[in-house]
């Protein structure tokens, strides 16, 4: 039996993420939730129209009520990114718009894991964090699970290896202040370096990776699509759909999720990605891999760059 999952926001994210999920094994519910009850009766037609060649699913539209005993709630509702603009420029708007819809989504599904996806998300999933009085252990933000797969890719590419052989990292804002702490990048057991020098030595006509434009990539991808065509959702909704993968399966595993920082690398009462341990009882805390004194620093100066935007909120 599959889990329950209810989407709030059926804009572009939204109403991939159900798609995506229409076409996995995850979800055998999935409860549609937006203000435009028009756009929500589309995409749920477009998207049930397509799972006669699937097992059985239930897609529906609903109101908070139908989102009773969901297993995941995933929250996407608020405004996208224009070209050019970044995603803390979002901030008071997609609060005012969370503010709102808390308190609905949580009489309906106390018992649910939250997986926040809205931008900016780091600031988001503090926020749901706060206002909604659930355990933390319910709250996981999308983060960076979309930046460590953008560099998987970049790092795949670069070198010529499987996606799955890659073990790099993104870690901190889901924004303009994240970083890849370099010393836990590793090709199968082998470091990023290394794996360039062992290939290097054999022949192989190859680079070293350059570092800055990795990270250039990573952090300006989502703008760079935007500005092409207009908006980002399918990696982003790939990404989400793993995280209710992992909430799904039997035992636990780790990702770089936005969740709530406890002194771990001397950073509190902050949302950022980190290692994350994550499962059926949603996050159960963090993988502290060793960083170097640099990284660490700029892992804190994300959380400055986060807790500034925080100061200025109106709750
Ligand atoms: C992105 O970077 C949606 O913020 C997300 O594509």
């Amino acid at each position: 039996m599959g889990s329950k999952i209810t989407i709030i926001g059926a804009g572009s994210v939204g109403a991939t993420i159900a798609y995506t999920l229409s076409g996995e094994n995850i979800a055998s519910e999935i409860v549609m939730i937006d203000i435009n009850k028009e756009k929500v009766q589309g995409e749920v037609m477009d998207i049930e129209q397509g799972t006669c060649f699937r097992d059985p699913i239930s897609i529906v539209c609903g109101d908070y009520e139908d989102a009773k005993d969901s297993d995941i709630v995933i929250i996407t509702s608020g405004i996208a990114r224009k070209p050019g603009q970044t995603r803390i420029e979002l901030t008071q708007t997609n609060v005012n718009i969370l503010k709102s819809i808390t308190p609905e989504i949580v009489k309906a599904a106390p018992n649910a894991i939250y997986i926040i996806v809205s931008n900016p998300v780091d600031i988001m999933t503090y926020v749901f964090t706060k206002i909604s009085g659930l355990p933390e252990r319910q709250i996981i933000g999308s983060g960076t699970i979309l930046d460590t797969a953008r560099l998987k890719f970049a790092l795949s590419d670069h070198f010529g290896v499987a996606q799955k052989n890659i073990h790099a990292y993104v870690f901190g804002e889901h924004g303009d202040s994240s970083f890849i702490p370099w010393s836990g990048a590793y090709i199968s057991g082998v470091s990023v370096d290394e794996f360039y020098e062992l290939m290097k030595a054999r022949g192989k006509d190859i680079e070293a990776v350059d570092k800055e434009a990795m990270l250039t990539y990573v952090q300006k991808s989502g703008g760079k699509i935007i500005a092409n065509k207009g908006a980002t959702f399918y990696a982003v909704s790939r990404s989400v759909c793993q995280i209710c993968a992992r909430v799904a399966a039997s035992s636990d595993s780790i990702a770089t999720v936005s969740s709530m920082m406890h002194g771990e690398y001397g950073i509190e009462d902050v949302c950022l990605s980190t290692l994350t341990i994550l499962g059926p009882n949603g996050i159960q805390g963090k993988l502290p891999m060793r960083m170097k004194k640099e990284e660490i620093e700029k892992l804190k100066a994300s959380a400055d760059t986060l807790k500034s935007v925080i100061a200025q909120i109106e709750w």
